[in-house]
């Protein structure tokens, strides 16, 4: 009975857990996005952030020499004219694949879900 009742809750738990990733990606506002923004904030301070700064406006410690401005991931514009598909490939495969500078480059070792949170987290960084 109790082990039962301890799978069934699992089981619940995974959907739920599945449910809140495959989300179609809104904002950051719903608290279900919290736990996936936070591992993309978590990569971003991580491995972004030397070049495109703490707060993504392209300013970080080793943006400068790279032959490209760093892209200003806060500019209403600019996250108006890209889509989550265009990011999703900049990260995975370099700015070169959208047309960019290959001075971004490719991180293929990251999961489905991770740059997912990113993208997410992406998303936070706009300014008002
Ligand atoms: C070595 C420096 C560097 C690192 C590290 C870096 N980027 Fe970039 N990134 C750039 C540069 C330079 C551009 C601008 C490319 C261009 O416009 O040609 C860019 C552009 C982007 C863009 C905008 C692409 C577009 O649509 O114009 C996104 C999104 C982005 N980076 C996300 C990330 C994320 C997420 C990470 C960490 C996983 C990351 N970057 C790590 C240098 C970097």
């Amino acid at each position: 009975m109790m082990l039962r009742w301890q799978v069934t809750e699992s089981v619940l738990l995974m959907a739920l857990i599945l449910g809140s990733c495959s989300k179609p990606r809104e904002d950051s506002a719903s608290t279900a996005g919290e736990p996936t923004t936070h591992a993309g904030e978590t990569i971003f301070q991580t491995r972004c952030f030397v070049c495109h700064g703490r707060e993504g406006q392209g300013n970080g410690p080793a943006s400068t020499g790279l032959g490209a401005p760093v892209r200003d991931l806060t500019s209403p514009s600019w996250q108006d004219s890209a889509s989550d598909e265009t990011i999703r490939s900049v990260i995975r495969n370099g700015a070169q694949a959208v047309g960019g500078s290959a001075a971004m480059t490719p991180n293929r070792d990251l999961s489905d879900g991770q740059v997912e949170s990113l993208v997410r987290y992406i998303r936070t960084l706009r300014r008002r």
